[in-house]
């Protein structure tokens, strides 16, 4: 079977976390932490970061230190990894539902804007209020979704605008671009993910980066269980036990040292499909705006045969996945409020397909992938 999106584990990592073994330094605390957190800054060209256990408790901190309170409002896009929404239920807040562009699959700003200047008003305390509802909007998540980005000076212009705090879910965009500015840089906190279908991984693992460094010292605090002194257990506040390992993080620098290969790895796979797919059946790809460059995470097609199309992939070799559930359809979601004009959610839910991109793909593994979709559309035309 071609795998979906597998680690790729070719650089030191047995180098590192043998030392951590070798030396016992396997737990919370340890050289490699503070390294990997210092690097991965380094590389995004921010002053600090925080490694977490996953990308949902970077969320989910995330959220917190802004300012999200139970009964508040997050606004997010209706196409996600589900954690995203969770974080925000994590908070005791609740999901503002935007529809997707049809092209970028990102957040429709143009929706999301309606939305603000029919739906919202701003109080005298400067707070973004929803009129039906007076709940207060505390925050927006926006996500890179598949690691292409939304037009992102429209949206700090929006935020701006509104008083919105923003909180980048850079889960899945680690290493795109938009201009010069890596994503999870923009806004007032990113995230990222190191789960093992991410374009690094770490097995399990998560980081936050701001600017602020008020942010990131409460991040630091809330992750360590809000203790304020080492030596005693005194705690200040609920803290969470959400720092990475040692031995994790060894893996992350590893993985890290890599990522420039990874991310070129993947704009080749992208560009070998997009290339050899696009006139075959009905197939339609992702588009960027001009000014980012996407990481090309997780290569996706759109195709009105989707479903009999992932069954055919799936039983003959190659492993394919279909897009995320929108958050309005499922059961936790379903009675949020969802902001469309036509539910390009759906319509893209129901037409997309991953197909296989590990960074460490073959060239015959990718022509066989290309030559099993080419015989299924070539005998569908034929059947019909
Ligand atoms: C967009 C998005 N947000 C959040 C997450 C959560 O990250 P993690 O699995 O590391 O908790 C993921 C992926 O897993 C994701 O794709």
């Amino acid at each position: 079977m071609i795998p979906l999106s597998v680690p790729n584990i070719s650089g030191k990592e047995w180098e590192y976390v043998k030392d951590c073994l070798d030396t016992g330094w396997i737990s919370s605390a340890g050289s490699y932490v503070d390294k990997f957190e210092k690097e991965f800054a380094s590389y995004l060209n921010v002053k600090d970061a925080v490694s977490l256990v996953n990308g949902t408790s970077a969320l989910h901190l995330s959220l917190k230190i802004i300012g999200v309170k139970t009964n508040d409002y997050v606004i997010m896009p209706n196409v996600t990894f589900v954690a995203s929404a969770n974080s925000i239920s994590y908070t005791g807040a609740e999901p503002i539902l935007i529809d997707i562009d049809e092209k970028t699959w990102q957040m429709d700003l143009n929706i999301l804007k309606e939305f603000l200047k029919n739906d919202c008003q701003i109080n005298s305390s400067k707070e973004l209020i929803h009129k039906e509802t007076q709940r207060k909007i505390s925050a927006l998540m926006i996500v890179h979704v598949q690691g292409n980005i939304c037009d992102m000076e429209e949206l700090l212009s929006i935020t701006r605008e509104y008083n919105l705090p923003l909180v980048e879910d850079a889960a899945e965009a680690l290493g795109a671009k938009y201009d010069n500015n890596f994503a999870g840089t923009l806004g007032d906190i990113g995230c990222y993910s190191f789960n093992g279908n991410k374009i690094m991984s770490t097995g399990g693992g998560g980081m936050i980066v701001s600017k602020n460094e008020e942010y990131i010292k409460n991040a630091k605090h809330l992750s360590t269980t809000a203790k304020t002194n080492p030596l005693t257990y005194f705690h200040d506040e609920v803290g969470y036990n959400y720092r990475l390992v040692n031995v994790l993080s060894a893996i992350g620098l590893a993985q890290l040292e890599q990522l420039d290969e990874f991310i070129k790895n993947k704009i080749l796979i992208s560009e070998f499909y997009r290339q050899n797919l696009q006139n075959i059946g009905d197939i339609r790809f992702q588009d960027s705006i001009d000014a980012v460059r996407s990481n090309e995470w997780l290569f996706t097609i759109l195709t009105n045969q989707m479903q009999k199309l992932l069954e055919y992939l799936n039983s003959n070799g190659v492993m394919c996945r279909p897009f995320w559930i929108p958050m309005n359809q499922l059961p936790m979601y379903e009675n949020c409020i969802y902001i469309s004009n036509k539910d390009t959610s759906k319509k893209i839910h129901n037409s997309a397909l991953s197909i296989p991109c590990s960074t460490d793909i073959t060239k015959k593994q990718l022509e066989e992938v290309v030559s099993k979709i080419k015989y299924f559309f070539d005998s569908s035309s034929k059947s019909s």
